[in-house]
């Protein structure tokens, strides 16, 4: 999943790089900033004092010290004033410079502050749409994975109009299931991506399909014919399904927020017809979303995969609010499964 929003304290972070929210001296501050000095140690100042500071908008590259991540790339977001002196601009290319420095590193991850959101009076939404967006640019010619690292959601998020449609969803068509934690749990615990290096022999089923091969198709009958199409692995469906919506690969994956190695495993197992592939929920519903299904669509990929959508999951719920509206934006999606606490889409 190339674009997560997560929940964290950014010197924690695995990643090969952490953006610090600086200001222009580089020479350390409060809020993220101090916590970033603090965590890798006082060799971070001895070498950001070698950088001669840092222009709003602007970034720079340390090593990362004692924290885990590998580097520190330093941005100075624009103080607010109303956003009319060119706020969003400079903002936005905190963001767009840190990821051509991630990039020009080789770094395969990195995660971000909500930058000028704190000391710098941003406001929360609109510091988190510019963030989103440059990201979203980003993502559309790279591959990297994008952490966005909200640290105190409570004060982050504030309703806005769309969640509030999205709360009342729920709560008109929430239905309450008194099934124990431990459904929840199973489903989880199903839910586990396949292991490549040990295919499963083919389910009869999923045998039958491969024993007719598509010419012959033509010639069976409506029965037989929707038999094979439930037969039919998830993954040979998936493409199927994008072949008949005149999606290419990268589009599909791209619009998914499915990881492009992810992808090129699961068409392999396509071309294997291989049924042993599970995919977890998130990910089939990732694919409903970039191919832009319906409802009845969405439905029908899922039991694919052998799942469905329930009324008694919020997860599923938020999910199927989007589809109804048509609303087929990932990122808008995920920032809306973040703020009720739900697990994202993609893989
Ligand atoms: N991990 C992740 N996010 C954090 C952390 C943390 N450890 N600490 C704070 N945040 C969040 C804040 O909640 C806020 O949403 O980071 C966002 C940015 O807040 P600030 O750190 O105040 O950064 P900014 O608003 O860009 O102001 C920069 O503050 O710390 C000084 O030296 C810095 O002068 C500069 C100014």
């Amino acid at each position: 999943m190339p674009f997560f929003i997560v929940r964290n304290d950014i010197t924690k972070m695995h990643t090969d790089a952490i953006v610090n929210a600086a200001n222009r001296t580089l020479l350390g501050g409060g809020g993220v900033d101090g916590a970033i000095h603090r965590a890798a140690g006082t060799e971070l100042l001895q070498e950001c004092r070698t950088l001669g500071g840092c222009k709003t908008g602007e970034a720079k590259l340390t090593k990362g010290y004692r924290l885990p991540c590998k580097y520190v790339i330093h941005t100075v977001g624009p103080i607010w004033h109303g956003g009319k002196q060119g706020e969003p601009e400079l903002l936005y290319a905190c963001y767009q410079n840190a990821l051509q420095l991630a990039e020009q590193y080789h770094c395969e991850s990195i995660a971000f502050p909500l930058i000028s959101s704190g000391a710098y009076g941003y406001p929360l939404q609109q510091a988190m749409e510019v963030a989103i967006s440059a990201i979203r640019a980003f993502l559309e010619t790279h591959d990297m994975h994008i952490y966005l690292v909200v640290f105190q959601k409570n004060a982050v998020f504030m309703a806005s109009s769309l969640v509030e449609d999205v709360a009342s969803y729920i709560d008109d068509h929430y239905v309450e299931t008194h099934h124990d934690g431990n459904m929840h749990r199973i489903l989880l615990d199903e839910e586990m991506e396949w292991e490549l290096e040990a295919p499963k022999p083919l389910p009869p089923a999923a045998t039958f399909a491969s024993a007719f091969p598509k010419k012959e198709k033509k010639n069976l009958s409506d029965l037989e014919t929707m038999l094979m199409q439930t037969d039919k692995s998830f993954a040979a469906y998936l493409l199927d399904l994008m072949d008949e919506k005149g999606m290419t690969e990268v589009e599909t994956y791209k619009r998914a927020n499915i990881d492009r190695r992810l992808f090129s495993k699961i068409k392999t197992s396509a071309f294997k017809n291989d049924a042993a592939y599970q995919p977890r929920k998130q990910t089939v519903l990732a694919f409903a979303i970039a191919l832009r299904l319906n409802l009845e669509e969405t439905q029908m990929l899922l039991e694919h995969a052998g799942y469905t959508l329930s009324n008694s999951l919020k997860f599923d719920l938020i999910v199927k609010y989007f589809i109804i509206h048509e609303i087929y934006d990932i990122f808008t999606i995920n920032e809306t499964l973040f703020l009720f606490d739900q697990m994202l889409i993609g893989a």
